[in-house]
Parts: structure tokens; C-alpha cells; sequence
């Protein structure tokens, strides 16, 4: 059963009723100023940091699952009805409802009682403020008289505090309403320097500014008091909950449409300029004036919204495909890329599955998603790279998180996730092939963002590398610290005290656990550095790169083999773990994953007996389960990963973030049916069509659908924030249509399923175009036998970086 369809063209998924399985949501903003928004216009907005300077409130986990947000309310002054336009709050019976989820923008449309209303959400590229445009239109054949009103909730800045300390935000809440305009102003009188602002385009026929005046004592949001009774009361927040709501009286023709534009955002002033006049406690205005006027006019939000949908334009034209499949070309043109800047943005702070005040950004996750974005926003990524090395410590070790407004790393979540410097080269290669740009390497990054600590960027993946070679165990496998790349995989952790956090609680230092995982992953990274040490013309040190390399390859052939498969780990008694040996828990996919893509066991059959494994294994109709058999009890050894019940999360759930590392590993040697077929279980759009059992959003990948032992097998969650995006992206675009960028140009290496006879795609690269098309006549998978440039054959298939600004013409014949 589907709840609405892709509009490929208008680059939209259009939901067509409002009660979907869960909210079906989409972000607003790219730079500074975001929000969530969903379906029904729930949700929340931030400046840069969603725990830290929170714009508006939200309660988690509510009931309806997904109250509050940016809401409008009608009501029909003769009859004294009034609906939410967006369905939410009030759930009235609406005669049409059409949500249009875009690149960066939502549209709620709708009708009741012949007055339709459309609503149109955004953020102006690089502005700090927000759109909401509603046109409202008369389809009676009288007279309508009607009042709009809005209405948010504002948060006071930092979400842990505001769902926390009331003792002191009870009366801590302050605004002020100027021309018509919402100040909140809560803590500007102290410390803050930054207040959010609320304007309407229309004027006024009242605000209310105190939540409970507005709602009425005992009211909830679907039934506010203001609107009840069509008049607002004018309410001036002294603490409790500062809210915002304009209430603008219209009339209408038949026929008739009206526009108005509310604009939500957020402003900082210099600390010396913040009262006007100076030595008041009223808030300098002088610079958000001039900008709010600007937005609310209707020209200006046509612009705005134009040069947002050009911004899409131009990110999403960097690669586009024409693949025998639909689900490929909508995903890789469109959700898949768009999910990929997403993730960027948010690292996993802010979904509806992540409070925004639970964790930062990941070291390793920004790291992995840096991987599906940095052909679209290089400059970005190259700034993401050096804050995340300026959180690294000396010894090459990680803060596992860390805050994006202070970039500081976090120490409440400390750090020993034994895999995370390893990712940050990878991150880094996959920089300087899609770029070239070396320069990058001689910038200057503290430690522990220590002042006076920098060295080059260079240094830190030297240090990143050495970390986990310094760092062995009893079999010369790496230890795994704190958890691996697996969060939960906890094997110096032996909690009994209920409630601790496996990822804070105090770790044995033991110095036996290993992770046969970490293995691949510094072969896969040796080899990185080494390429990149290459490039700096350090010969003798990619020797010994490499030579580190082999030699952890060969340890892992030796100590991390299982017959059939590669193993996981040795726990802190040294016991093996992933193994034939064990009970349960005896396969698992990341060491298959990562060690076929490190190239262990390419050569001598291991990799496809490893994946052979997988498949009978691991693989089931809604995708690769992260290892059977799942764990049926806790095991105080394992830590986190026996938490969970079977079939969910790190226990034998399907691990959206995997499954793209096995795609990989078939395409590596050669299968592509069955790398095209994994491909397509998990693909969103691919499973729209049993949307009741899969629950999430169709067009962005959840990280997590339910494992075969689960009752609920086939149902996803914690979809958005997840390194599915681009891993995904990686393994159908680099991998299975097998465009590469590689430090000496773009390689094409496709591994397709046996039935497709070509695809086309166009990819820009380092400022050329590239106008790329495979042909497939024979039906294998693999093997590019030919490669003309402008119709000149060239030797292998590695094309050289072309001169900016060229476009070429690329042929390339398989079999
Ligand atoms: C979550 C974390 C990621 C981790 C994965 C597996 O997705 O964000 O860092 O690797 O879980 O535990
Ligand atoms: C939990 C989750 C895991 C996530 C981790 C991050 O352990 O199960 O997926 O990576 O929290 O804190």
C-alpha cells in the first residue's frame, strides 16, 4: 500500500493523505538555520546546533507521535469552524490534502468547505530565517470571512534545559511585539546575544505571545482558545511559555486568493550594540528590520524560492543517470544525493528518531558521510575535514562526537572507539580524488582543539593510522577499544548496573578484545595513506604503508578466518566471536563487508566464500541482517549488541549501513546480479509499494528494517540520519555503475546485473563534464573492454582529468 508517489520531475515525493504510518518528514535550510518538518507540518527549527540554540519547541515521542510545529489555523467567521490546513492539530476532515516533500522545502496543500489552502515552506539559501507562504483561495460562490491564525511555540535556546529546569524557565520567558512583529527575547537581557523574530505580512488583527492565553487552560493545540472564539488576546509572555501566533482577519471573493507570508528566524546582535536605545532593555532592531521587511514581500520570496530550487539544480547536476531502472535513477538523482547533504548537515543530531539534544556530530559518521557528498559541496567538505581532525587527540584517538556550534569534542561520550581514526583517512582520500586538491594536507589542525597544538592535516592521518598499529593484540589484530565501527559490540564492558550507558561506562582496559573488523578497515586505510603519501612524493613511507598493510592482511587470513567466513572479534577472554564456535552470533556482515573491500581474500577465493556465506546466511527478502543467529539473551561479554531483542538494531537487525559494503564486495568480484539484487531489497523507492510494513519515508533510507527474528520483519526505522546515505550512494554510483574518482581521474568500472544493455550518465568532475555511455552488448557483468574519450580510444579505463570548463563524450563498451 502506498500513501502518495514520486514526482520525478518536480524532483517531489507527493504524500496524499496526511496519516501516515509515521510522520513522513523533510528538512528545511542547508547551511545555518534548519528545521524538520513533516507531512502535517510538524516539527522544529534551529541555528546551527539542534541542543544548543533550539528556535522552537518539540516534545519527543508525544501522542499523536508527531504535535507541534509550524501550524495555521482557519476559521470561518460565520459558521465559527476552524481546521488546521496541514490536517495537524486539529485532524479535521479535509476534502483534499497534498504534501509535496523537495529539495529543501515542503508544500502543504488543502481543502475544506470549498476555502483551499496552500502553504509553502523554506529556507532562503543562506538566509537565517524561514518561509511559510499560505495562499488561501475562495472556491464558494459567496463571500468568505475568514481568520488565519498561526501559531508556534518557542523554545528557550538550549533543548536539554528547556525540557528540564523549570524551576527557572517558569519565569525566565520574555518578548516583545513591534509593527506587528513577535520578538522572543529569553535571556537577551543576560548573556545571550540572540533572539528569533516571528513577522507576518499582513496587518494584525491580534498576536498572542503567552502559550496559555492563546491555548486556554486545559486546551490543547487542536482546539486554542484564540481560535475558538476568532480573537486573538493579545498576550504579552512574563515567563511560563513564550509562543508566537498572528491573527489576520480575511475576506474573500469567489474566486479570490490571498497571499500571506509569516517569516520565523533568528538573529545575533554585537555584544556592544544590543539595545536600542543603548542602556534600554529593548532589543537593537536596526539590522533584522530591513530583512524582515524584505521577506515578507511576495517578490522576494518568488526569488528566494527560485534560487533555492537553482541551488538543487546545480548540487543534484553534478551526477545524473539514465539507468534501465527507476528506482536506481530516482534515488541516485534525486532522494539518495539529496539525503547524502542532509546527513552532512545534521550528522545524527536531528531527526524524528534523534532528539537534537542526544548526540552531535560522529566522528566516524562524518567521516563515512564526507564519502556521499563531497563531489556536491567539496569547499564544505574540505572545512568539515579540518574541524573534525581539530577534535582528534594527540595519540591519533577520537572524541567520539562533537558539538557543531562549539566543534569542541564532547566529553560525555569520551572517546576508545578503537575504529574512528581509521575513518578519517578514508574521509580525506575520498576528498583529495574527488578534488586533487593536496593543498589540503598542509593545513594546519590543532589536537583536542588545544591552541598552540596544530600540525599539518597531514600529521594527523600519520598519527590516525599509527593509533591503531600501537594498538594490538594477542593475535596482532587490532583492539577494539570501546566498540568498533558496531556501537554495541562492547567486549570490555560487562555492564549489570541497569540503565549505564554502554557507550559512557567505564571500559576495562583488558588489552586482549580484538576486532578482526578494525583489521580490513586499516588495510583499506594503509593503503589510502600510502597513495597519499605518494602524492607527496614520501615513496619510502607508502612502502612501509603498504607493507603494514599486507602484514594485517595476512593476520587477518590467519586469525580472523573461519573456514567459510571471516570472523568478528576476540573477546576480553581472548574467545573468538563470529565463529562456528559460537552458539549464536556465529556470522556477521561488517568483517565480510569491509575485509572484501580491503581486497583480503580477492585473490585466493576467500571473498567469494565469504560472500557465498552472506548470502545463505545473512541475506532475506528485506535485505542483509547484520548476524545470525541472533542473540536470544544478554551476554554480559558482548555488551549493547545482546540488548537488544533479536531481529532489532546491532542483534540481527538489517543494518541499513551494512548492506552497501556487501553490494561493494559482489561488485569487487564481478557479480553484479547479485550486488544490483542486495541493492535493490533495501532501496527505498523500490519498497513504496508495502509502505504499511516498511512505515518509514519511501524516498530516504531508514538505518534499520527489522531482521528476520524480529515479529515485525520488514519494518524500518530511524530513517534519515544514517551512513546507509552514502554508503549507498558509494555502491551504486562508484561501484555498480562504476564511476570512480581517483586521485589521477575519473575511473569507470561498472558491474551491472547481466540483463541491462547500457545506461548513460553525465558526471562533472574537477570542472569538466563528462557525457558518459555504457554499452553492454554481450551480457556480462563486468570487464570494460573498450574506452573512447571524444572519440579517441585510450588505454584502460581510467580517464585523465580533463581541462576545466570541457565537456567530453565518453564510450565505454563492456564484454
Ligand atoms: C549508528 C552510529 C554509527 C555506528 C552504527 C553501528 O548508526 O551512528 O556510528 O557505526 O550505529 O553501531
Ligand atoms: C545505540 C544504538 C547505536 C548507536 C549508538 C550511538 O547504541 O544502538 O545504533 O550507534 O547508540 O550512541
Amino acid at each position: 500500500m502506498r500513501y502518495g508517489h514520486f514526482d520525478d520531475e518536480r524532483r517531489e515525493y507527493v504524500i496524499t493523505r496526511p496519516d501516515t504510518p509515521l510522520p513522513w518528514i523533510n528538512y528545511l535550510g542547508s547551511e545555518a538555520y534548519f528545521g524538520i518538518i513533516s507531512n502535517t507540518a510538524g516539527g522544529y527549527s534551529f541555528y546551527r546546533d539542534a541542543r544548543l540554540r533550539r528556535l522552537t519547541r518539540y516534545r519527543y515521542n508525544n501522542t499523536p507521535f508527531d504535535l507541534g510545529g509550524r501550524y495555521l489555523y482557519l476559521r470561518d467567521s460565520a459558521s465559527g469552524d476552524f481546521w488546521s490546513p496541514s490536517w495537524q492539530p486539529t485532524q479535521s476532515e479535509l476534502e483534499d490534502y497534498e504534501c509535496r516533500h523537495g529539495m529543501g522545502y515542503s508544500a502543504i496543500a488543502s481543502r475544506l468547505g470549498g476555502i483551499e489552502a496552500e502553504t509553502l515552506y523554506f529556507v532562503p539559501v543562506e538566509e537565517n530565517l524561514e518561509i511559510w507562504r499560505t495562499r488561501v483561495t475562495n472556491k464558494r460562490d459567496s463571500e468568505a470571512k475568514l481568520s488565519l491564525f498561526s501559531a508556534i511555540e518557542f523554545c528557550l535556546w538550549d533543548a536539554w534545559e528547556d525540557q528540564t529546569n523549570f524551576q527557572r524557565n517558569f519565569s525566565t520567558g520574555q518578548v516583545e511585539v513591534e509593527d506587528g512583529v513577535i520578538y522572543h527575547k529569553t535571556e537577551y537581557r543576560e548573556r545571550r546575544d540572540h533572539f528569533a523574530y516571528f513577522a507576518c505580512s499582513e496587518p494584525l488583527a491580534g498576536f498572542d505571545t503567552q502559550r496559555d492565553t492563546f491555548l486556554g487552560a486545559y486546551h490543547g493545540w487542536d482546539s486554542p482558545a484564540a481560535v475558538e472564539r476568532g480573537k486573538s488576546f493579545d498576550s504579552i509572555a512574563h515567563g511560563w511559555a513564550p509562543c508566537g501566533s498572528h491573527h489576520v482577519e480575511l475576506t474573500l471573493a469567489p474566486g479570490e486568493t490571498k497571499e500571506v507570508v509569516f517569516v520565523l528566524g533568528y538573529s545575533e546582535n554585537p555584544v556592544d550594540a544590543k539595545f536600542d536605545p543603548p542602556g534600554s532593555q529593548t532589543i537593537n532592531k536596526k539590522t533584522v528590520k530591513p530583512l524582515i521587511e524584505r521577506y515578507l514581500r511576495s517578490d522576494e520570496v518568488e526569488s528566494a524560492f527560485q534560487q533555492l530550487r537553482d541551488y538543487w539544480s546545480e548540487l543534484l547536476g553534478i551526477l545524473q543517470v539514465s539507468t534501465p531502472d527507476e528506482h536506481t535513477n530516482r534515488m541516485v538523482n534525486i532522494w539518495n544525493a539529496y539525503q547524502c547533504m542532509v546527513t552532512f548537515n545534521m550528522s545524527r543530531s536531528a531527526s524524528f528518531f534523534e532528539s537534537g539534544i542526544g548526540r552531535g556530530m560522529g566522528f566516524r559518521d562524518s567521516a563515512q558521510d564526507l564519502l556521499g557528498f563531497v563531489h556536491m559541496v567539496p569547499e564544505r567538505a574540505r572545512e568539515r575535514i579540518l574541524d573534525i581532525a581539530a577534535t582528534q587527540f594527540p595519540s591519533g584517538g577520537a572524541y567520539h562526537q562533537y558539538q557543531p556550534l562549539t566543534k569542541r569534542g564532547n566529553d560525555a561520550v569520551g572517546s576508545g572507539f578503537n575504529d574512528d581514526p581509521a575513518w578519517l583517512i578514508l574521509g580525506v582520500a575520498a576528498y583529495l580524488k574527488e578534488t586533487g586538491d593536496i593543498s589540503i594536507l598542509d593545513e594546519e589542525a590543532t589536537y583536542d582543539n588545544e591552541p598552540g597544538s596544530e600540525s599539518p592535516l597531514y600529521e594527523h592521518l600519520q598519527r590516525s593510522l599509527r593509533y591503531t598499529l600501537h594498538r594490538l593484540g594477542p593475535h596482532g589484530l587490532p583492539l577494539i577499544g570501546r566498540a568498533d565501527w558496531n556501537d554495541c559490540l562492547n567486549l570490555n564492558c560487562f555492564s549489570t548496573t541497569p540503565g549505564e550507558s554502554f557507550q559512557t561506562t567505564e571500559n576495562k582496559e583488558g588489552g586482549v578484545a580484538e576486532s578482526v573488523f578494525i583489521g580490513g578497515l586499516f588495510v583499506l586505510a594503509a593503503e589510502e595513506l600510502a597513495q597519499i603519501a605518494e602524492r607527496r612524493g614520501h615513496t619510502d613511507e607508502a612502502e612501509t604503508y603498504r607493507a603494514d598493510g599486507a602484514k594485517m592482511d595476512a593476520t587477518v587470513r590467519e586469525h580472523g578466518w573461519d573456514g567459510d567466513w571471516f570472523r568478528r572479534a576476540y573477546d576480553y577472554f581472548g574467545a573468538v566471536i563470529g565463529s562456528k564456535e559460537n552458539e549464536e552470533g556465529q556470522i556477521f556482515i561488517e568483517p565480510q563487508g569491509i575485509c572484501v573491500l580491503a581486497g583480503i581474500g580477492v585473490d585466493d577465493g576467500k571473498a567469494e566464500k565469504a560472500l557465498d556465506s552472506v548470502a545463505s546466511k545473512l541475506a532475506c527478502e528485506h535485505g542483509i541482517v547484520l548476524q545470525q543467529p541472533a542473540y536470544s539473551h544478554y551476554y554480559v561479554n558482548l555488551g549493547e549488541i545482546s540488548s537488544y531483542p533479536p531481529g532489532y538494531k546491532e542483534n540481527a537487525g538489517i543494518f541499513c549501513h551494512t548492506n552497501p559494503w556487501i553490494m561493494i564486495g559482489e561488485a569487487i568480484i564481478g557479480r553484479g546480479d547479485e550486488a544490483f539484487d542486495y541493492y535493490r531489497r533495501i532501496n527505498p523507492s523500490a519498497r513504496e509499494d508495502i509502505s504499511e510494513l516498511h512505515r518509514c519515508e519511501p524516498y530516504v533510507y531508514p538505518q534499520m528494517i527489522a531482521g528476520k527474528d524480529a515479529p515485525t520483519f520488514g519494518e524500518a526505522k530511524n530513517s534519515w540520519l544514517s551512513g546507509t546515505a552514502a554508503w549507498n550512494f558509494v555502491a551504486i554510483s562508484q561501484w555498480l555503475l562504476g564511476l570512480r574518482a581517483e586521485h589521477d581521474g575519473l575511473r569507470v568500472d561498472p558491474c551491472l546485473p547481466k540483463e541491462w544493455e547500457s545506461y548513460e550518465a553525465t558526471r562533472k568532475f574537477r570542472g569538466a563534464t563528462y557525457r558518459i555511455s555504457v554499452s553492454k552488448p554481450k551480457g556480462v557483468c563486468k570487464g570494460v573492454t573498450q574506452v573512447s574519450v571524444d572519440g579517441k580510444k585510450i588505454e584502460g579505463n581510467l580517464i585523465a582529468p580533463q581541462p576545466a570548463g570541457a565537456e567530453v563524450v565518453v564510450e565505454v563498451t563492456m564484454g
